[in-house]
């Protein structure tokens, strides 16, 4: 708690309101006795200017760039450590023991295999289904299988669904993208790490062995773990809000699935390739930029800007990293990683690009990389909800576990009709 108080005058009385202040990043100004001691609330449409919750989880400072999982910096995670290791990280707020991620990944693993039931789940779906609509349908169906760990009221039943959801996702991802291409799915192995594993479900058949190339496999890890948490985004805060009215882990992670699912949360990264591959060679990037500047033009540069990050989005440098690793371990010698790289130097250095504060976001180059490793666009979201799950689960946890969580409910600045008398429909 800090020191000051937030005095406000409404309507000539003075009233005034404890200010906190976190570990690190803004204070805040502790609102929740204003309508009671006012009668007026506060009016915050997106959420601009409030926190809405007390988390331990994830810092981001997006005025220098920072990205931070309990502490650690998103590079450091994805240079040095593995998707499981983020995992437990996030869900247990320290880093893991050698025996300790051990038996983590042991206890995910045992838990990878789906209910046989829900394979028959897929086959009510058309074959054109989006895999986010399979995702969506079997994420909240899992509810029905797995009763044993719907009692929120048990950390210990809440640990086992959370372990579940991070297992189970990448056999409901590969299972809705085997069943949209018309091949078997594959049964998990346990032999395999959880990302090798999940590229042999996605990639591999059943008639041949399936080599798991490791700088795919480093790369699909490293991909995971920038996907792993942002803080209260829209999904996360989906999750949370779903899971105040003490709904079951499974329906609150379908929740957020849906939520994700929209363009303006996890698609940026589609329209970011399509955009390279439509500007086709560098010869044409400098009338790109031309008409991402025309205030006429609603054309923007995909996979540019960022709501928080008013500097480098830290995961883009990963990312391009990454980039270049998948490209080299593949031979590839596709244009569009010159005209990435080229576009992204001349935007930097750009006036327009420079006062307004545009850097690449984590979506400029993992369009581009998911599609070396051989997704279809359609899958670009479904592992970005693969990856998240572990940030969701974490969250909701923590929320769970907060004494102060309340039901989430806004409130909000009615301008409809006041109170009038109704009319029958002959008088009309
Ligand atoms: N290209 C050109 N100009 C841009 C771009 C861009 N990519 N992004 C923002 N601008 C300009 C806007 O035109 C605006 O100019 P103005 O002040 O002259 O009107 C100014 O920069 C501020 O833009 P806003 O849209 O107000 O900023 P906001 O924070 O609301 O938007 C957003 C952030 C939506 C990400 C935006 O930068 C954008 O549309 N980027 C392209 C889409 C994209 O990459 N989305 C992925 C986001 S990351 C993620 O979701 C995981």
């Amino acid at each position: 708690m800090s020191d000051t108080t937030a005095k406000l005058t409404l309507g000539g009385a003075d009233t005034s309101y404890a200010v906190r202040s976190g570990s690190i990043g803004p204070d805040v100004i502790d609102i929740r006795k204003l309508y009671a001691s006012t009668g007026a609330f506060t009016f915050d449409p997106g959420f601009m200017s409030t926190a809405a919750c007390e988390s331990g989880l994830t810092y981001i400072d997006g005025d220098e760039g920072v990205l931070l999982h309990r502490g650690y910096p998103i590079g450091q995670l994805a240079e040095q450590s593995s998707f499981m290791e983020v995992s437990y990280l996030l869900l247990n707020g320290e880093l893991p023991s050698k025996d300790e991620l051990a038996a983590f990944s042991r206890t995910i693993t045992r838990h990878t295999m789906l209910h046989e039931q829900l394979a028959t789940f897929y086959r009510g779906f058309r074959r054109d289904a989006h895999p986010m609509a399979i995702m969506c349908g079997v994420v909240g169906a899992l509810s029905a299988f797995y009763h044993d760990s719907t009692d929120i009221a048990d950390p210990h039943q809440r640990m086992v669904a959370s372990h579940r959801l991070i297992a189970k996702m990448p056999t409901i991802a590969a299972m809705a993208y085997k069943y949209s291409i018309g091949q078997p799915f594959l049964y998990p192995r346990n032999d395999l790490s959880y990302t090798a594993n999940f590229l042999r479900m996605t990639f591999g058949v059943p008639a041949e062995e399936y080599y798991v190339d490791p700088a795919i496999e480093r790369a699909m890890d490293r991909i995971f773990i920038l996907h792993a948490d942002h803080e209260q985004n829209a999904s996360t805060s989906t999750v949370r809000l779903a899971g105040s009215s003490g709904a079951n882990p499974f329906a609150c992670i379908a929740a957020g699935i849906a939520c994700l699912w929209g363009p303006a949360h996890g698609g940026a990264n589609e329209a970011a390739l399509n955009m390279l591959r439509e500007i086709g060679r560098p010869e044409r990037i400098p009338e790109f930029i031309a008409r991402a500047k025309d205030k006429n033009d609603p054309f923007r540069l995909m996979g540019f800007g960022h709501r928080v990050y008013k500097n480098y989005d830290p995961r883009a440098t990963v990312m391009q990293q990454t980039l270049r690793e998948v490209f080299e371990a593949l031979k590839i010698n596709d244009p569009v990683f010159d005209v990435a790289i080229q576009l992204e130097e001349m935007a930097l250095n750009d006036p327009y690009f420079i006062e307004k504060k545009l850097f690449p976001n984590v979506d400029f180059y993992s369009g581009v990389i998911l599609s070396a490793i051989g997704f279809p666009t359609e899958m670009f979201t479904v592992l970005f909800a693969l990856a998240r799950t572990v940030g969701w689960v974490a969250q909701w946890n923590e929320m769970i576990s907060d004494p102060e969580q309340k039901i989430g409910r806004p409130r909000q600045l009615y301008t409809g009709p006041v109170q009038r008398d109704y009319v029958p429909v002959d008088k009309r």
